[in-house]
Parts: C-alpha cells; structure tokens; sequence
C-alpha cells in the first residue's frame, strides 16, 4: 500500500469572487495544504491574483500556503509573496538557472520559508537543478500545461514522475513529489503508484458536489486513509 498522500486543493477551480469560501472548504475537508496558482499572462496564457489576495486569504486559515508561481519574473515578486503569508513557494524551472535559483533560495530561507521547483510536462529537469533537490522542499511535476484548471492529465508525464521521484527519493532531503494537473478519483491511484507524495487537485475537488468530502475521497482513491497523516 502506497504511503498516505497529501492533498492540496487549487482554489483557481472555485467561484473566483468567493475565493474565502474555496479556503474554508480546505479547513473543512481537512486537506493537507492549501494550492495556490498564481499567473502572469506571460508564462502561461492566463491571469489568475496576485499577493494582495493571497494575503486576505491568509487570514482564513492556518493550513500551509502552497504557492504555486507561473511568472516569468519571479525576482520582482518573491518579497511580496513572502510577506503575503506564503509557505512554500514555487518557482518554475523554466525561467530560472542555478544562480538565479540560489539567489531565490536564500531570500525565502532567510524568511524562513521553504521553496519548490515546478517543471512544465514538456521539461525535463535541467542539470542545474538535480544536485539542489536537497533544498526543495517540493518538486512539481506538472502533467498540464500551466494556465487553467479543468484540463485532462496528460499520462505521458507518469513515466518521467517515476523518475523523478526515485531521484528525489535519492538526493532529496525529505523533499515532496507534488503532481499537479487533471488529477481525479479516476486515476490518483496511478500517480501516487508513479511516486506522488502530494496530489494538487482543482476539478477534482472543487468540480464535485461536495467538495469537502472529495478531499478524502482522493486520498482514499489514491490508496491511502480519508484522513491527513
Ligand atoms: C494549472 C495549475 C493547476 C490547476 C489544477 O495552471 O497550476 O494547479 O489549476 O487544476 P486541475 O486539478 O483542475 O487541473
Ligand atoms: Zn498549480
């Protein structure tokens, strides 16, 4: 049996003006972290909220903010993400290199915060990135293409998790494989299988009638207990 994973709800799936509600949701159904998708209109073709909003929502809730950064000038940002009440913070491979990386690292350790790495379907991870998993505390492994939630899992991208994840096992510090994308109870068992440790959900959670309850329902679909570990 596949270790427990963890479920962290993307509240770009809800009612984008009730956004409060899409948190408590979170709080009710017990999900491990709280999924936020932040876009630029430049990495991806989509503009989501930005730092004021993850803010006001930081004041409904104590579960972790898992930020989740599809920007294209991550630099400008990180102070204002970090100061907004963010946890981990995720940047995308893509448009960083291990200079940029370590400069980014240092900034959100020194506000004690943890980062994670994002790579879009297409990418593999860049060399630069393999002999610094040990300081991430989440790698995401998309299997979307970055911009919208409702979108079907590409599967082609559980071969290169599997990878992923056995060299994460291996150079990581007690770093999490996160998948994020088209994730349902129809195949969360797949992706957990493949390595996932934690299950980013839109559709999944918040496309259901009761959204609550979906949240264990993934966890139990992907193998494991209704309830967090
Ligand atoms: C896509 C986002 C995802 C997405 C997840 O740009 O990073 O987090 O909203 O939503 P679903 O689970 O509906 O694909
Ligand atoms: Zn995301």
């Amino acid at each position: 049996m596949p270790a427990q994973v963890k479920i962290a709800p993307s509240i770009l799936a809800w009612d984008l003006a009730d956004l409060g509600r899409a948190v408590e949701i979170c709080v009710e159904g017990k999900a491990d972290m709280v999924h936020l998708d932040v876009i630029d209109g430049h990495f991806a073709p989509n503009i989501t909220f930005g730092p004021g909003t993850v803010k006001a929502l930081r004041k409904k809730c104590d579960l972790p903010f898992d930020t989740h950064l599809m920007i294209d000038s991550p630099e400008a940002y990180v102070a204002k993400f970090l100061d907004a009440g963010s946890d981990v913070l995720t940047f995308h491979a893509e448009v960083l290199d291990g200079a940029r990386f370590d400069r980014l690292h240092s900034e959100v350790t020194r506000a004690g915060k943890e980062m994670g790495l994002a790579i879009r379907p297409q990418t593999e991870l860049p060399p630069w990135a393999e002999g610094r998993l040990d300081k991430l505390r989440t790698l995401v492994v998309m299997t979307v293409n970055p911009g919208f939630s409702g979108q079907t899992m590409d599967t082609g991208v559980l071969p290169k998790l599997e990878r992923l994840s056995a060299l994460v096992r291996e150079k990581g510090n007690g770093t999490e494989v996160e998948v994020d994308g088209g994730v349902e109870p129809e195949n969360a068992r797949k992706v957990a299988d493949s390595g996932a440790d934690v299950l980013v959900a839109g559709a999944g959670v918040y496309g259901k009638n009761d959204p609550a309850r979906a949240i264990s329902r993934l966890r139990e679909a992907a193998g494991g207990r209704g309830e967090p570990s």
